[in-house]
C-alpha cells in the first residue's frame, strides 16, 4: 500500500467518526451556524473534540479554561463532560465570535456553566488573575488554541493558573510539519516553536506531543501535566 495521505485520512477520520461520535444536533447546529456567520472552519474535529471530552472526564476536572473560543465547537464538547457544578472559563478576541460561541452554547443548553471573556487573551487572563473570584484560582484543565505567536505568553500564564496534575493542551503545534523549519519566518510557527522549547525547558511540566492525521489534515497536540 502506497503511503496514505489527505484522502485516506479523511475516510478514516470519517470511519472513527461514524463509529464513535454520534450524530448530535446542539454541535451539527453550531458548525451550522459558525459557517452562517462566516467564522473561519478551524475548530477541532469531532473525534479530536471527543479527545477533549475524554481528557476532561479522565482528569475529573472540574475547571476548565480555553484560550481561543471562535465558535465554541471545542467548548461545548468540554463543557459537556463536567460536573453540574463545574465551570469554563473561555477568552474569545472577536465579538462577534463571542456572539456566534454564545448562542451555541445556549443552544446546548451549556450557557450556564460557561463564560465567555471577550478581548485580547493576555487581558482578560489578567482580569481573571485579579478579580475577587478569579484570585488565586486555579484550572485543572487549560486548552490553548487561540493565535499561535501568543503561545509563549498563554504558557506562562497557564503555569500561573496551574495547581500540581493540571493539564495543559496546546492545538495546532505541527502544522502540516513547518514546525521543524527553523528559519521560519512566520511568526506563527515561531511563536509555536518557542512554546514547545519552554515546556520543554520548564522543570515544573512532564510533557508530550502527538501528531494527528484527519479531516482537517496533518497537525498536532502538545501534553503537559504540572508536576509542582
Ligand atoms: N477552540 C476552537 C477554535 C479556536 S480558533 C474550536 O476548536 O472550536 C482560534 C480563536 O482564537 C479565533 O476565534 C480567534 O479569534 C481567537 N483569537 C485570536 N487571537 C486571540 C487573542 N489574542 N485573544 C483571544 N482570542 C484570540
Ligand atoms: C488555525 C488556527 C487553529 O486553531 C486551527 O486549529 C487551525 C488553523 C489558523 O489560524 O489558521
Ligand atoms: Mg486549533
Amino acid at each position: 500500500m502506497k503511503t496514505p495521505g489527505q484522502a485516506v485520512w479523511t475516510k478514516v477520520d470519517r470511519y472513527f467518526g461514524d463509529l464513535l461520535v454520534p450524530i448530535d444536533d446542539a454541535l451539527d447546529a453550531a458548525l451550522k451556524a459558525n459557517e452562517k456567520g462566516g467564522l473561519p472552519q478551524i475548530d477541532v474535529t469531532p473525534l479530536q473534540g471527543k479527545f477533549l471530552e475524554f481528557l476532561v472526564r479522565a482528569i475529573g476536572a472540574r475547571r476548565v479554561l480555553e484560550i481561543g473560543t471562535l465558535g465554541a465547537y471545542s467548548t461545548i464538547w468540554m463543557a459537556r463532560a463536567l460536573p453540574a457544578d463545574g465551570r469554563l472559563v473561555t477568552l474569545e478576541l472577536e465579538p462577534h465570535h463571542a456572539n456566534v460561541a454564545r448562542q451555541n452554547l445556549e443552544k446546548a443548553g451549556m450557557a450556564d456553566r460557561v463564560e465567555i471573556l471577550v478581548g485580547p487573551a493576555t487581558e482578560s487572563l489578567r482580569i481573571l488573575e485579579n478579580t475577587g473570584a478569579g484570585r488565586g484560582v486555579t484550572f485543572d484543565l487549560i486548552f490553548i488554541d487561540a493565535d499561535k505567536q501568543g503561545y509563549p505568553e498563554y504558557l506562562t500564564w497557564a503555569l500561573k493558573l496551574s495547581r500540581p496534575g493540571t493539564v495543559i493542551v496546546a492545538d495546532n503545534v505541527v502544522r502540516d510539519g513547518e514546525v521543524i523549519d527553523e528559519k521560519s519566518e512566520d511568526p506563527r510557527i515561531q511563536g509555536v516553536r518557542r512554546f514547545v522549547e519552554m515546556v520543554a525547558a520548564e522543570p515544573r511540566l512532564s510533557a508530550t506531543v502527538l501528531q494527528t492525521v484527519g479531516e482537517k489534515g496533518y497537525d498536532g497536540f502538545a501534553l503537559a501535566v504540572v508536576l509542582s
